[in-house]
């Protein structure tokens, strides 16, 4: 799916800011659009960024920031995700803003993602690799854990070597053949081994996920457990 799609979700996030919100600013393309879309609104908002790429963009088009430290309880977070599932746990972390971004979706009331349709997939992590921030101190023996949990680990490349985030760590992406059974038993796990900064699986955090389609439609799509 195209930018149509991702701005169309971006958009229908927009017409849930509200006069006066501090607000969780995601990363991604797709959170793009909603940014340039909040810009356009006027409103007198501010929001704690999750990369310093959407703290750069939020400069550029006026959005006024928050200090993580200052900002309190937020009372809206949107991000994007890479593949999400019908309980809307989802995998971040394409852009390596992982860290940041769980922080962030964390501080806040109500957590939203924004993205394609055709990321939601019945297991997580067949297709697209879990991302997981790891000290660099700790990239082979986090490796060596990861394989023994049955993931196929790829240590992220920069364009000059070592990819390296926000936060001066290492990014592994695991792939785990078949996709993972139980997400949160698997966030646990993966969170436990020492040197791991955090997974990219956000478990029980979406309240809704808008899902954009290539002819401008958006879903609003609630976690099925939720649902029922
Ligand atoms: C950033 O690290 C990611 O978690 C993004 O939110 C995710 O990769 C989605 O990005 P796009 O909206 O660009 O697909």
């Amino acid at each position: 799916m195209g930018e149509t799609a991702k701005e169309a979700a971006g958009l229908a996030a927009v017409g849930l800011v509200e006069d006066g919100m501090r607000l969780g600013l995601g990363t991604g393309s797709t959170v793009t659009h909603f940014l340039h879309g909040l810009a356009g609104r006027g409103l007198d908002v501010a929001g704690v960024p999750t990369s310093e790429q959407t703290a750069g963009l939020c400069r550029e088009l006026g959005i006024g920031l928050l200090d993580p430290g200052e900002a309190g309880r937020l009372d809206l977070a949107v991000d994007g995700a890479d593949e999400l599932d019908a309980e809307l746990t989802c995998t971040k972390g394409g852009g390596g803003a992982l860290l940041r971004e769980k922080v962030v979706a964390a501080m806040a009331e109500r957590f939203v993602v924004i993205a394609t349709a055709d990321k939601v997939v019945e297991r997580l992590a067949d297709t697209f690799p879990l991302p997981v921030e790891v000290v660099p101190f700790a990239v082979g023996p986090v490796s060596a854990q990861l394989s023994e949990l049955g993931f196929e680990v790829v240590e992220r490349r920069g364009q000059d070597g070592a990819y390296r985030t926000d936060n001066g760590n290492a990014v592994l992406d695991c792939r785990h053949p078949g996709g993972l059974e139980d997400p949160a038993i698997t966030d646990v796990h993966v969170g436990l081994i020492p040197g791991v900064c955090g997974t990219g699986l956000f478990v029980d955090m979406a309240e809704l996920a808008l899902l954009g389609h290539d002819d401008g439609r958006v879903d609003r799509v609630r976690p099925r457990s939720a649902a029922d």
